[in-house]
């Protein structure tokens, strides 16, 4: 496989994410085909178009590249560039016309991020990041928060959508961080609330049953504006880690070691 000129791809994935947005920023205003996946997790019509614009992109500017996308599924792909693709982070907030969503489009390569897109139509922010190239809000470099203690941090979370049915559904760490910190946000897009704590907005996401899709992108744009991403034992974040915990780095281990007492 050739090497991978990833300005240009960078440059692809950017532009791809901003058509697939706009899709949904239109979608948004109109009648939406919403069916069930599971008890309380929808998907929409506007999911599928979306995926299948990226994925169509994606096939016409990186042929070789091996694909994993919410909707369709796909695979890592072995000796060659994974595309890792969220068409809508946010769905249920979206079928509501609540507007918090995203669209995430994340490339790596042998457990290791290469870029990353975030894309939010309603409010027009693009973030993306390069492996050594930092990470950029509509071009403008993102830096994680200075707050240094979790008294002083917002932070946010999310909910597995098997909440319901299981005892280990993060409702005993939220009790514990809502209590010690100025406010547990939970808004609803992983990766779009990943991207927040790349950009100083939040100070910590933390949340069990992540998929590849949803953290693919942002969590490159965590390490690259100097913040700090692990699993809940502290280990190095990677592609199949699970429970994730991302922060500006001077609150991590106050926010690993307060979710640890929470089992
Ligand atoms: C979901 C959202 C949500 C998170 C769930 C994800 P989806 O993604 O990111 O915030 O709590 O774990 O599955 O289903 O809207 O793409
Ligand atoms: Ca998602
Ligand atoms: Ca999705």
């Amino acid at each position: 496989m050739p090497a991978i000129n990833l300005a240009a791809t960078l440059d692809m994935a950017i532009e791809t994410a901003r058509r697939a947005g706009a899709l949904l920023r239109v979608g948004l205003s109109q009648q939406r085909q919403i069916d069930l996946k599971s008890a309380y997790e929808l998907v929409t019509d506007m999911d599928r178009a979306s995926e299948d614009l990226i994925v169509d992109a994606i096939h016409t500017y990186c042929p070789g590249h091996a694909i994993l996308a919410e909707e369709r599924g796909g695979a890592v792909g072995v000796n060659r560039p994974t595309w890792l693709i969220d068409p809508l982070d946010g769905t249920n907030n979206y079928a509501h016309g609540f507007p918090y969503f995203a669209v995430s489009l994340g490339l790596w390569e042998e457990n290791q991020p290469l870029l990353g897109v975030v894309y939010d139509p309603v409010r027009d922010e693009l973030f993306s990041a390069q492996a050594g190239g930092g990470a950029q809000c509509n071009g403008m470099p993102l830096h994680v928060s200075q707050v240094a203690t979790l008294a002083g941090a917002l932070i946010s979370t999310g909910f597995p959508y098997d909440y319901g049915t299981r005892t280990d559904n993060n409702l005993a760490e939220f009790n514990k961080v809502q209590a010690r910190c100025q406010g547990v946000r939970r808004a609803g897009a992983a990766a779009l609330d990943i991207a927040y704590v790349a950009m100083g907005r939040l100070d910590a996401h933390w949340e069990i049953g992540l998929k590849p899709w949803d953290t693919g992108a942002a969590t490159l744009m965590v390490h690259e504006a100097g913040g700090q991403l692990s699993d809940a034992h502290g280990e190095d974040w990677g592609l199949s880690s699970t429970r994730m915990v991302a922060s500006n780095g001077l609150i991590h281990d106050e926010l690993l070691a307060l979710l640890n007492t929470a089992q």
